[in-house]
């Protein structure tokens, strides 16, 4: 079985009755956001929030009651993937350039659950390089104080062109190799003029599934 959908379904059993759920962004997501669906056509009833227009679409796709997060004033619980996760549970994400929203929607959830397969696990951070959205005003300058932080930072390109976010702004993955401080690090980013947001989730999951290729499951917390 799929490592991904093993440890997204898993993560499904959390959601209950009355939820307003948080949708996240990704192949591992994908299945989670499936799997919803299929408990909502076995009478599941919930309202969900998506973190990306194509979680939005999907959903949309699905019959997933979406409500505009104008109309929330909490999320009980959401369920998204990363590109890795460390002995401490930090994350980074944003591999699918959903970082911003997919961090608002984690930082107001009572509960958070990490969906990955065994190959995200790290002992440290950094191997993936770290998605950073930046706007598109002087970014040539954000990208240099972004260099500054020793790291060589990349613009996200797709097809010849830059990656715009659902936000309209520029994806910069920065390779540092090795995060020996994710906490500071994620300070430092953010203090940057331009820079809109980080993928470093430090602190964040309740909880991560961690599927594995023989159909088994491990939960970290
Ligand atoms: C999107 C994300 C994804 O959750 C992350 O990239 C993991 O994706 P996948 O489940 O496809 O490996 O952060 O911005």
């Amino acid at each position: 079985m799929n490592p991904k959908q093993v440890a997204a379904e898993k993560a499904v059993e959390f959601v209950e009755d009355g939820m307003i759920v948080g949708l996240g962004t990704g192949s591992t997501a994908f299945w989670a956001t499936q799997k919803i669906a299929q408990r909502i056509s076995e009478g599941l009833t919930i309202r969900a929030v998506a973190s990306s227009a194509s979680t939005e679409a999907l959903a949309g796709q699905l019959g997933i009651p979406l409500v505009p997060f104008s109309g929330i004033d909490h999320i009980d619980i959401t369920i998204d993937g990363a590109d890795e996760v460390d002995d401490q549970l930090n994350l980074i994400k944003g591999g699918g350039g959903a970082l911003l929203r997919e961090k608002i929607l984690a930082r107001n959830s009572s509960r958070f659950y990490v969906v990955v397969d065994e190959t995200k696990r790290v002992h440290r951070l950094g191997r993936f390089p770290l998605p950073v959205e930046i706007v598109p005003f002087a970014s040539n300058l954000t990208i240099h104080r972004l260099q500054e932080l020793n790291c060589e930072p990349v613009v996200r390109m797709v097809q010849g062109s830059p990656f715009i976010t659902d936000n309209g702004n520029l994806i910069v993955d920065c390779s540092f190799k090795e995060i020996l401080n994710p906490v500071e690090l994620q300070q430092q980013i953010n203090l940057i003029p331009g820079v809109v947001e980080n993928g470093l989730f430090v602190g964040m999951p309740t909880a991560v599934v961690v599927g594995y290729g023989d159909g088994t499951i491990q939960i970290l917390e």
